[in-house]
């Protein structure tokens, strides 16, 4: 092996005897199986993993790439497959869902109660008009009903599209109005960090903004207790809705291709993208990866940390762990209250034996165990802990030697899964019980998954040479298209440059020179990764812009210690470059203005002023520079093509 041999961590014996992929030889056979027969691989799961109302006879049908399609005409249900069936085999009383909220109250639902509470809002979803292939916007909170919500849509063939809670009203109206939803289901508020926040007087305004005339209903879930005004004829409170439906609802059988689900996505250029997923390979893959990623066992406790507003909540909470039959903890809160142990404690008190999370609550658990040793994860038995995970961001290797040592004890294999909303399921990842581990790197391809890494022209460059992350053949769970953006789909992920035979991700990989392991380098296009979530600069901008005292703006991303990425902002003032005070009351004003226009999670770290944008003759902004000044960096190349290098000196930091 490798200079790096010295640094692999080897799966524990007990772990490899009992795992779905027992051992590298095991991993290389599925492999293999796949690229011998590749749809032969995927139909052989298909059909063990999942329940079809109808059988399907195509599996991958290539005619129309890259609209690719999967077992086309076979039907099933997605909840029916994540609770009927569960209960059908006996695990109606088994815990599905162990829910702590903010204020640490615990409750837990059974699958036969989960599917009774499924079933009442499907019915509550029909009563007021939905119908299957109708879009339904879902702006609710981490919660049981979130959940049940998202089933439901499933459960009757509407499509849901789920909005997170962070997100501004702006950003809601326009998925609203992108997706053309008939439905809103929201809630009077979250609590978060001991406070209640309101959701309800934000789709308020969101509705009001004009555009999405075509929702008809909004169902409130109560939840603060928080003052709401309700709208005659268009608002209701779920409960009373729900509170008249039986608690059975026939499942809608849908064809494979139906689907399920949209997910805004910010992209390099225009606004966010809805990203369509299929039901029938998404739900495969789903399945699969908690098998082979976090060898999903009966007696597991699985704890994915993400929200639901992310693609991560949506298969590693509402689908994935259901369809396999687990039980699962989902969290309302915060990692940091009451305190910073808060993780810590909550895998102790629920014995959770596999924890998900991202590498910024990692880092920032880190810096708080740090300042203060009672929220030091030694304190706490997380001895029930056997695998634990990382996505969304590259985990650099210090957060992960801290994170197997201290939280996993050095005996937890941790799964570091790259992927993204557009992949549905981990694409590069280790499998717990064979891959040996390299801290820092995502390791190797999911079975079943043709990644490499090629040049501008789409050639495999030789391992150790770094280029473009693609994929070579279409997969179960790939995005079917952008809603209502087919063109958008080809150009973003086949481009012409493939000639469109190759997905790109939009990330730049190296592969290890021996082990032919993947290290993801970051985003290749102006998209940030800012405390793993994904932010386009354009949308940046254009929020910027769109303040009244804004000419110009340029963002650009910066390494953050503990968010990945930071946002830095280059802004243009109509009036004079402002100094002093003005300067500080400017910053805070745009900050907000930003975090108002798309959500408090796009507010610049760093706003700069100048007179200008650095710009080559052609008037092109020089975002490399932009990218130097800020990080500090000085700027030691020739900017003699610069129509202004004095504007230099004004954007320093
Ligand atoms: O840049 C990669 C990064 O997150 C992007 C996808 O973001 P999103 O669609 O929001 O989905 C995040 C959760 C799946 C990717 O293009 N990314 C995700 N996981 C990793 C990662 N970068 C490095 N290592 C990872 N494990």
């Amino acid at each position: 092996m490798s200079e790096n041999a010295q640094k692999l961590y080897y799966p524990p014996e007990a772990l490899v005897k009992n795992a779905a992929v027992p051992g590298m030889e095991a991993y290389q056979a599925l492999v293999k199986q796949a690229e011998e027969d590749y749809e032969g691989y995927w139909a052989n799961h298909a059909r063990k993993l999942l329940d079809w109302h109808k059988p399907f006879s195509t599996v991958l049908d290539e005619s129309d790439a890259p609209f690719f399609k999967w077992f086309a005409d076979g039907e099933l249900n997605v909840s029916y497959n994540c609770l009927d069936r569960q209960v059908n085999n006996g695990l109606g009383d088994k815990v599905a869902i162990i829910f702590e909220g903010d204020d640490g109250k615990v409750s837990k639902v059974t699958y036969k109660e989960l599917l009774g509470k499924v079933c009442k809002m499907a019915n509550a979803l029909k009563s007021v008009g939905v119908k299957c292939g109708d879009r339904v916007v879902i702006y609710l909170p981490m919660s049981v009903e979130g959940i049940v919500a998202m089933q439901a849509c499933a459960r009757i063939g509407a499509t849901h599209s789920v909005v997170f809670g962070g997100f501004s009203a702006q950003s809601l109206r326009d998925r609203l109005e992108s997706s053309g939803a008939v439905a809103l289901i929201t809630s009077d508020g979250q609590f978060r960090g001991g406070k209640a926040l309101p959701l309800k007087p934000i789709a308020d305004e969101a509705l009001s903004m004009g555009g999405c005339e075509a929702v008809k209903n909004v169902l409130v879930v109560k939840r603060t207790g928080g003052e709401v005004t309700m709208v005659a004829g268009r608002d209701q409170w779920v409960e009373e809705v729900m509170a008249q439906q039986p608690d059975t609802c026939e499942p809608e059988w849908v064809g494979a291709e139906h689907p399920l689900f949209l997910l805004y996505t910010s992209g390099s250029t225009g606004k966010p993208k809805g990203v369509q997923h299929s039901s029938g390979g998404y739900l495969l893959q789903a399945v699969l990866s908690m098998q082979y990623t976090f060898d999903i066992k009966p007696d597991d406790v699985f704890w994915c940390t993400a929200d639901i507003g992310w693609v991560t909540g949506h298969t590693y909470i509402a689908y994935g762990p259901l369809a396999s039959g687990a039980t699962q903890v989902v969290f309302e809160g915060v990692p940091t209250y009451p305190d910073a142990g808060r993780f810590w404690q909550m895998i102790q008190n629920h014995k959770v034996s596999i924890f998900y999370t991202a590498p910024t609550a990692i880092r920032s658990l880190i810096k708080a165990a740090d300042a203060n040793e009672k929220v030091h994860p030694k304190n706490y038995d997380l001895s029930s802990l056997r695998i634990m995970g990382s996505v969304g961001e590259p985990i650099n290797p210090a957060a992960w030697e801290w994170y197997h040592e201290n939280v996993g004890g050095g005996r937890c294999p941790i799964v570091d899964t790259f992927w993204q909303t557009e992949t549905g399921a981990h694409m590069i990842t280790p499998m717990p019980g064979a891959t040996p581990l390299l801290p820092g790197s995502c390791t190797l391809p999911f079975p079943g998954i043709q990644a490499t890494v090629v040049d501008e022209t789409g050639t495999e460059v030789p391992w150790g040479q770094g280029g473009i992350l693609v994929v070579k053949r279409p997969w179960p769970s790939m995005i079917r298209t952008v809603w209502g953006d087919p063109e958008r789909f080809k150009s973003s992920y086949y481009p012409a440059d493939f000639q469109g035979k190759l997905y790109l991700a939009g990330d730049g990989a190296i592969r290890d020179a021996e082990t032919g392991y993947f290290t993801i380098t970051g985003r290749i296009d102006d998209v940030l990764n800012v405390s793993g979530h994904r932010m386009g600069t354009m949308e940046i901008e254009s929020a910027l812009v769109a303040h009244e005292k804004v000419a110009e703006a340029a963002v650009v991303g910066r390494p953050d210690d503990t968010t990945g990425e930071a946002i830095v902002a280059f802004v243009v003032l109509k009036g004079p470059r402002p100094t002093g005070d003005e300067a500080v009351a400017t910053i805070k004003e745009l900050a907000a203005w930003v975090g108002k226009e798309i959500g408090p999670i796009a507010k610049p770290k760093d706003i700069r002023f100048g007179e200008n944008l650095p710009k080559t003759r052609s008037g092109k902004i020089m975002r490399r520079l932009l990218r130097q000044l800020a990080k500090g960096e000085e700027i030691t190349q020739d900017t003699s093509t610069l129509e202004n290098p004095a504007i230099l000196d004004q954007l320093k930091g």
